[in-house]
């Protein structure tokens, strides 16, 4: 299988061009589950005090040492702050709490998880966030769920630009305008659903026509629309096949007219998780 592929973030970080998403893997099966992806190449974990699997992601990356010989800077570790801690000491308790449920000495992405626009927390947020990076325990910091108008507002009230805005991205929401803000201040778009959560996605006819077109599955041909994007898809699956199937789309290319035609299947978000009024603590 092909290696997946890495871009530079805009702070110098290493970062890989696909992840494994984690939600919903817990437990004993959920830390074998991580692991098998650990073998097959993955090196980006999400993860998110939310998802309540903080702790098996921190297992699988000591077990990927102890069995796989993948040494600890090797792996990107991401976890998001709930929004019930916002706030400039609330962030830095959280910080702390989710090492040690990591029981890891550091974090390589942070992210704050929503913006909740009405606690109107996210820009002291964002200077704790700043400050557990130059305190050296977080490696990268990013946000998710942010619109152009609160990357602004970050950008202008603290100077920092975050590296990442984790968001929605799919075929049926491809987020054309806010990627393309990313791109003139360099932060790196990175999608989550990337297979929108399967749904009839897969089953679309224009997933299968260039699916069989390229020899590949369906799949495979959204997670490499999304590379070609230039975002960085977190597909999860908990089944090691599945797992080597999403990761290998590094060995073929779509045509421009093949990445704007699975754009063409644009309809919106899927599950009403518009960052101006859904806010999760
Ligand atoms: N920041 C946020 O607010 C936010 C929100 C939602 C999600 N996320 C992150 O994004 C990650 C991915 O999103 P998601 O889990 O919602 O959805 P997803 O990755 O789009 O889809 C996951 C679903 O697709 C199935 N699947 C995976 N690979 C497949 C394949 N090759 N063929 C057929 N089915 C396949 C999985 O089942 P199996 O496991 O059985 O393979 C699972 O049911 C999450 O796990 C989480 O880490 C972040």
């Amino acid at each position: 299988m092909p290696t997946i592929s890495t871009v530079t973030l805009n702070d110098g970080a290493t970062f890989p061009e696909l992840g494994l998403g984690t939600y919903n893997l817990r437990e004993e099966e959920g830390t074998d589950a991580i692991v098998a992806a650990i073998s097959t190449g993955y090196r980006l974990l999400d993860s998110a005090v939310n998802y309540e699997n903080e702790a098996e992601v921190g297992a699988a990356v000591r077990r990927a040492g102890d069995e796989l010989g993948v040494a600890r800077d090797e792996l990107l570790v991401t976890t998001k702050l709930p929004g019930r801690d916002h706030g400039y000491d609330s962030a830095m308790a959280s910080a702390e709490r989710s090492l040690a449920t990591l029981g890891l000495d550091r974090i390589d992405l942070y992210l704050i998880h929503w913006p909740n626009p009405s606690v109107d927390k996210y820009v002291e947020t964002w200077q704790a966030m700043i400050a557990l990076r130059e305190g050296g325990i977080v490696g990268s910091i990013g946000v998710s769920n942010f619109t152009e108008a609160m990357l602004t507002r970050l950008i202008d009230e603290t100077g920092v630009t975050p590296a990442v805005n984790q968001v929605e991205l799919h075929p049926y929401f491809p987020q054309g305008q806010l990627r393309a803000f990313h791109r003139e201040h360099g932060i790196r778009s990175e999608s989550w659903s990337p297979l929108a959560r399967r749904s009839e996605l897969l089953k679309e006819p224009v997933i299968g026509e260039i699916a069989a077109a390229q020899g590949v599955s369906p799949t495979q041909v959204v997670l490499r629309w999304h590379v070609q994007l230039g975002s960085t898809p977190i597909p999860k699956s908990a089944d090691p096949a599945r797992q080597v199937e999403n990761a290998d789309v590094f060995g073929f290319s779509l045509t421009d007219d093949q990445v704007a035609a699975i754009s063409g299947l644009e309809r919106g978000r899927l599950w009403g998780g518009d960052p101006d009024t859904h806010e999760e603590m």
